[in-house]
């Protein structure tokens, strides 16, 4: 056997623990598959004394992740302590300066810095792998750079934040509304105390970009993506979406177009058929289309200690192995520089919700601004007739420009017998591709 591969880690807690308490169980069989083993020897956090549940007394202990960056007897460096910039920035570059490739979970840290720390690994020779970063277990990145590599890929798109996906099969499946399930899904322990990179469709953008990265061969870009998360979504939406034969997910869209990169993250709806609708709870799936293999659809744990673990060992796997990959599929200085598509420009079929007082000329109106916006209208639902009490009037459109949307929604909330800020949903026509 080869010498071994020694790895530092930064961070102990869900993650760290996690590929501690994986090497201890599969150490064997991982040795033989890398024909060499791989030996943690030091590692950090904020608190020595915190009982991890796994045993760290062999290994060397740093108070400071840096000072480990640049000291610790390792060839691999794992930063699994997160934040985007700061100090898991600062233990990457110090690692690279000290001769250690880098393993990290980090999507904050990747989207916002990927292009220039991958530059730093590569002119060094130096590698960068962050397959943990982005849907957890699920080996997408991998699948992008290497099982896919021989594609062009036109369009990928998926379910990339667990806990949103929780949220809203929690709610279609209870008929309860948004808060009511978020505070349940904090205690389960599947959001965080403050869910708003979550719920706001952050997390999913930061996964998204580096996807795109990694897809169209472009300098990650997360400050150009489109993102809206799911706060707004009602359990009436949930339940008209049913009536329509769709499901509504938060799904991250990227796509090459004419106009630059679509890169989008929002609430969208889905036909019941389509590979996504059926992923529920806190499976993520990703969807990615290549010209020659047509769809391919990747599902799975997003995240939690084992699936994080499980990505986080198959980088570390690589490295022992001696397979070097360039970090986003082409070297890092030759990543192009892609503006995006305006979402002005976003052409696609909507789901528009109006809660309306049922009073002679609503219709009229309703009908003078769709036709005046040139918005032409696929099915329309109208509900119980209640006089004197709003009703939802539910609609959804042919094709049609955001831009043209907008203006339209901008005009019903004027009138004073739409008495709830119209809601939209965009219709996402997602089905595998037949090539
Ligand atoms: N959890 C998941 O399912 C998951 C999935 C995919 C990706 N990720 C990513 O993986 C990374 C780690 O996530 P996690 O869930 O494992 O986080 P976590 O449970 O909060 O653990 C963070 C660890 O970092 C340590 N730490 C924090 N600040 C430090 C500092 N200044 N110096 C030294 N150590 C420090 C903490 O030490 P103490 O324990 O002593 O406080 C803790 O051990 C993040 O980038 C996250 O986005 C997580």
């Amino acid at each position: 056997m080869s010498d071994p591969l020694k790895i530092s880690i930064a961070g102990l807690g869900t993650v760290g623990a996690g590929v501690v308490d994986l090497l201890n169980q599969n150490g064997s069989q991982i040795s033989r598959r890398c024909g060499r083993e791989i030996v943690i020897t030091a590692v950090s956090a904020r608190d020595f004394k915190r009982d991890r549940g796994v045993d760290i007394s062999n290994f060397d202990w740093f108070d400071d992740p840096v000072s480990m960056a640049r000291d610790a007897d390792s060839n691999v460096y794992l930063e699994l302590i997160g934040g985007e910039d700061g100090i898991a920035k600062e233990c990457c570059e110090v690692a690279f300066a000290s001769g250690k490739s880098v393993v990290t979970a980090n999507k904050a840290l990747i989207a916002h810095h990927g292009t220039a720390l991958a530059i730093q690994a590569e002119q060094r020779g130096l590698g960068l792998a962050y397959e943990a970063a982005v849907a957890g277990g699920i080996p997408v990145v991998k699948s992008l750079r290497e099982g896919l590599a021989g594609n062009k890929i036109t369009d990928l798109y998926g379910i990339l934040n667990g806990t949103c996906n929780y949220i809203l099969t929690a709610m279609r499946e209870s008929g309860r509304e948004f808060e009511d399930v978020l505070s349940e899904a904090q205690t389960l322990g599947y959001a965080e105390t403050d869910p708003s990179f979550d719920v706001d469709g952050v997390d999913a953008a930061h996964k998204l970009a580096i996807l795109s990265s990694l897809a169209f061969g472009c300098q990650v870009n997360f400050g150009d993506t489109y993102v809206e998360g799911i706060r707004h979504i009602s359990a009436l939406d949930i339940r008209f979406a049913n009536e329509l034969g769709y499901r509504i997910k938060l799904l991250g869209v990227a796509r090459a177009t004419n106009d630059g990169i679509v890169q989008r993250v929002h609430p969208c709806m889905v036909k019941l058929d389509s590979p996504v609708a059926h992923v529920e709870g806190i499976y993520n799936a990703v969807v990615v289309e290549g010209n020659f293999v047509g769809s391919t659809v990747y599902e799975g744990r997003g995240a939690g200690a084992g699936a994080t673990a499980s990505a986080v060992v198959a980088d570390l796997i690589d490295i022992a192995r001696g397979i070097k990959t360039p970090t986003f599929g082409i070297p890092a200085s030759e990543l192009v520089s892609l503006s995006a598509a305006p979402m002005d420009c976003h052409v696609g079929s909507y789901y528009i919700r109006l809660m309306v007082l049922d009073r002679p000329g609503v219709f009229a109106n309703i009908a003078g601004v769709l036709s005046d916006e040139e918005v032409s209208m696929e099915a329309i639902l109208q509900r119980t007739r209640s006089p004197g009490e709003s009703v939802p009037v539910v609609m959804t459109t042919h094709d049609v420009e955001e831009e043209s949307i907008k203006r339209a929604l901008y005009r019903f909330a004027q009138y004073d017998t739409v008495v709830e800020k119209p809601r939209m949903i965009r219709v996402e026509p997602v089905t595998l591709q037949k090539i």
